[in-house]
């Protein structure tokens, strides 16, 4: 499964410096729905036995991918918004603020306390792992929530920037499908060996 998304990189990723991946084509804004359904299927072949109740994302990026997951182990999946939306009253929502170094913005997140409760077993995806404060803002709600976190589910993780060190001190476990060791324009992608 990991190769599928290693040979779509390959093929149409498109490394614009040292640090950003544009995958637009395939995985974040047009998006081939067989790929995400193979991506779907390795997060739940991986976590399968692991009594996961619902699968937890952020929007935009996560959502499909989130969808895939969530369908292969028949549970439902919850995402994270970026706004409040008017039917979310503020002592219903539990929130964190999540840094974006790309975009250079804070921004806060939220999901209703009526779909994330104690009882909770949760696995959380999204497309991109880099410094991580995506993932770390899903763990906070998570918490607040007192479910349990089964671990992190990633498709491209940016092994050159401090998100999985993150997450691991944290105890959380993390799959990331394919861990990009450098980037480069004119040589493109090398992945970490494992
Ligand atoms: P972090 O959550 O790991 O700290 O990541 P960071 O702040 O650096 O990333 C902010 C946004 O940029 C995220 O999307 C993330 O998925 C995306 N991103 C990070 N690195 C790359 C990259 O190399 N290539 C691409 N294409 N995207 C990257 P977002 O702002 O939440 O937006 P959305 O697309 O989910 O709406
Ligand atoms: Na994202
Ligand atoms: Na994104």
């Amino acid at each position: 499964m990991a190769q599928i998304l290693r040979d779509r990189i390959d093929k149409d990723g498109k490394v614009l410096n040292d640090r950003v991946l544009k995958v637009d084509s395939f995985l974040n804004h047009q998006v081939d729905p067989h790929l995400i359904m193979s991506l779907g299927q390795a997060f739940a072949d991986h976590f399968k036995d692991r009594q996961v109740t619902k699968v937890l994302t952020l929007e935009a990026s996560g959502i499909h991918i989130a969808f895939a997951t969530a369908l292969r182990l028949d549970i439902p999946f919850v995402f994270a918004k970026k706004r409040p939306a008017s039917t979310q009253q503020g002592s219903g929502v539990y929130t964190a603020e999540v840094e974006s170094f790309t975009r250079g913005q804070t921004c806060s997140i939220t999901v209703s306390k009526d779909y994330i409760t104690s009882e909770d077993r949760i696995l959380i995806i999204d497309d991109f792992l880099a410094a991580g404060n995506a993932a770390l803002g899903l763990i906070s709600v998570v918490r607040q929530a007192n479910a349990e976190i089964v671990g992190v589910g990633i498709a491209v993780e940016k092994s050159f920037q401090t998100g999985r060190k993150r997450l691991e001190d944290e105890g959380i476990e993390v799959l990331s499908l394919a861990r990009l060791k450098s980037m480069d324009p004119a040589t493109g992608v090398e992945y970490v060996k494992e």
